[in-house]
């Protein structure tokens, strides 16, 4: 452990206990209790107390917890029925049936009266010199515009939208003008490649794509719109037709142009009038589709609706934040995955807060950029991921505390465990003892944030998410699904439904029920394994599944797998995760070539760039092991266990091999393993 990321002992005693307790990897180890201290309970909204009797409340009476918490968004006709869900059977799953709104509408126009001149987004672009505010005055009149143009090209409500775009405030745009007309957006990562692209835009049949030239990321121009003309190749032979593509104009950089189908963003809002009625959306009519991995096939497209995740994410970012009228807020992710969408999007301007959008990278220009950021725009609540947190601290200390950081009033993580010595430095040395740290568990398919501390309430110890938000029912069961009570380990299952729930996988539901309520019936299964100590905190341990998390990035193993064989001299493929000190999991790819094809350093660079090519560059292996033959049982299923222990460089403990077909197979994948210590 780094000499500086605990406080002295001394210090550290007047503001904490220590305990000892089995941690999330299933050890015994010393935990660090932070105690809430007096600055953070002063001015908070939820303290110990309110937060119990609330959790209670929410759990006892869902119906009128919610019933009452409903009214925090505003609504064109009001809910009278509250909840009405079902995990059993077909599973069904409806919040505020019959009331009425709509996102944008709640985003912006009803913050107008008080908030017009107030800065709804920051943009803090890759450069340093390059930034930009925008009034919640002027959110609207861009967002109106792009609604506009929208609709003059035939978008209607339903139709699916796909926005591929850098972090620039355009990107925020596409979605609020998307919700205010009803067309349902499916954003896809900037860092996906063309055929990924191509795969969203052909599922959801989406026909209208809103991209800009070029990305810049650490002073790298990414190819956006010829990805983008690319990807509609791929969907068109696919049976998917994109009849136009929207450019914004970011760097200026050279692209191909079809004309007819692509139109400059620039030039369209040009034509249209500043203002569009936002329409009235029923609250179970879908918001946004957003694909995501699982541990089999391709992507689903997670379908979340209008009212309950709007209420939902709104929610918990004003209580897990602690947010007050007036806070700067920046959450570091990108809007491509569910975090941007809830807590850079969603959360925060429905709450009428100010939200910082970051177009570039941890470390560039320097690694101190994040603090220098917080310095420069007086942020006051900072939300990002361990894998960063994990970089920056291999950078050293001076990178921080070069930086005042006085801004600073809470603190977060999300994406993956935080190991406890990424969290006492974070809790040290980026907010010197003074700053409460709320370590967020959640998922796409959670809509917004289940298990979390709350800064004025929560005693904190470092690696554990803690206790359950509001109306959140977390239940441990083994194997067999039986449920296990007090201090336990096991799969982490969601009891019943909360509002901001993905209500079915996009065209098709029995995947849904499938994927998520089979394997425990009656119950949301998370795929997670957790850990319950006896303060009943929650201590999650990871995947169970064969989903891993690269730098808090989800990848399904199969997707890659299927990358892998797709290449012509690979035959048959087994990918598995692997501790990696930064991105919390490496991709370590086994693989059995084609008779006849010889291994070599070559071939293992051309399958290394084949799955970047197919999947994109977040999905690039780290390890490639050539391997004669995969461990199998006789009726053929590749033993992953054994996969996984020998890339963990954890061979000793390979346990029962004698189901194996062949089990000599094991010596060699032993001797050419790629992670020897
Ligand atoms: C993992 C991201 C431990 C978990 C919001 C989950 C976490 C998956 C945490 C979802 C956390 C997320 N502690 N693990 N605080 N937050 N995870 O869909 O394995 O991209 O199932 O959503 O990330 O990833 P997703």
């Amino acid at each position: 452990m780094r000499a500086n990321s605990r406080p002295p002992r001394r210090d550290a005693a007047r503001r904490a206990s220590w305990q000892l307790v089995l941690g999330g990897n299933g050890k015994m180890s010393e935990v660090h209790v932070h105690r809430v201290q007096p600055a953070w309970k002063k001015n908070a909204l939820i303290d110990n107390d309110t937060y119990l009797k609330w959790y209670a409340d929410s759990v006892k009476n869902p119906d009128k917890f919610w019933g009452k918490h409903g009214k925090r968004i505003d609504w064109f006709k009001p809910y009278s029925k509250v909840k009405n869900t079902s995990f059993d059977g077909k599973v069904s799953i409806k919040w505020f049936e019959d009331g009425e709104t709509n996102v944008s509408w709640n985003c912006i126009d009803r913050h107008l009266k008080k908030r017009s001149d107030q800065t709804a987004i920051i943009w803090e672009g890759d450069n340093p010199y390059d930034d930009r505010k925008i009034t919640y005055n002027e959110l609207y009149a861009h967002v109106c515009r792009l609604a506009n143009v929208m609709k003059k090209h035939g978008v209607r409500k339903g139709d699916r939208v796909t926005i591929y775009m850098p972090m620039i405030p355009e990107a925020a745009y596409a979605m609020l003008a998307c919700t205010r007309i009803g067309a349902i957006h499916s954003v896809v990562f900037g860092g996906f490649s063309p055929d990924a692209l191509a795969g969203r835009i052909d599922d959801c049949k989406s026909s209208f794509v809103i991209t800009a030239d070029e990305g810049l990321r650490g002073g790298k121009p990414i190819p956006l719109k010829d990805n983008t003309d690319k990807a509609i190749e791929i969907a068109a032979k696919a049976g998917t037709k994109v009849e136009k593509v929207v450019v914004v104009r970011r760097t200026g950089g050279k692209t191909s142009w079809v004309a007819e189908r692509d139109v400059w963003y620039h030039e369209e809002i040009a034509t249209v009038k500043a203002e569009c009625k936002p329409e009235k959306m029923k609250a179970e009519d879908p918001l946004f589709i957003l694909y995501t991995s699982g541990s089999t096939g391709k992507p689903k497209g997670v379908l979340h609706t209008t009212a309950g995740y709007l209420v939902y994410v709104s929610m918990t970012h004003q209580y897990v934040f602690d947010y007050h009228d007036g806070d700067i807020y920046w959450c570091t992710a990108d809007v491509g995955w569910v975090t941007g969408h809830s807590y850079i999007v969603y959360g925060p301007l429905a709450n009428g807060a100010t939200t910082l959008m970051f177009e570039g990278v941890p470390n560039y220009p320097s690694q101190s950029r994040f603090w220098e950021v917080i310095d420069k725009h007086k942020v006051n609540i900072f939300y990002t991921a361990p894998t960063a947190l994990r970089a920056l601290m291999g950078a050293g200390d001076a990178h921080v505390t070069r930086t005042s950081r006085k801004s600073l009033r809470v603190l977060g993580t999300v994406g993956e465990p935080i190991n406890p010595e990424a969290w006492e430095w974070y809790f040290n040395v980026v907010g010197n003892g003074k700053v409460p740290i709320v370590d967020t568990w959640w998922q796409t398919e959670t809509g917004g944030i289940l298990i979390t501390p709350l800064p004025g309430a929560t005693p904190l110890k470092a690696g554990s998410a803690t206790r359950p938000f509001f109306g959140v029912k977390p239940q441990l069961v083994d194997g067999d699904g039986k449920m296990l009570d007090g201090v336990a380990s096991g799969n982490l299952c969601i009891a019943d439904s909360w509002p901001g729930q993905m209500r079915t996988v996009y065209g098709d539901h029995e995947r849904f029920v499938q994927t998520y309520f089979s394997t425990y019936k009656g119950k949301y299964f998370t795929g997670d394994g957790c850990r319950r100590d006896d303060d009943g905190y929650y201590w999650i341990t990871g995947r169970v599944d064969d989903v891993i998390n690269v730098s808090g990035h989800r990848m399904g193993t199969a997707e890659v797998e299927s990358a892998l064989v797709s290449h012509e001299k690979v035959s048959e493929a087994a990918v598995v995760g692997y501790p990696h000190d930064i991105k919390g999991q490496g991709i370590y790819c086994y693989v059995t070539l084609m008779a006849g094809e010889k291994p070599n350093e070559e071939l293992r660079k051309e399958l290394v760039a084949h799955v970047r090519k197919d999947i994109g560059a977040i999905a690039t292996p780290d390890k490639i092991q050539f391997a004669p033959g995969l461990p199998k049982t006789r009726s053929g299923k590749i033993m992953r266990r054994i996969l996984r222990k020998i890339a963990e460089d954890d061979f000793a403990a390979l346990g029962d091999t004698s189901t194996l077909a062949e089990p000599a197979v094991v010596d060699d994948l032993i001797a050419n393993r790629q992670n020897k210590r």
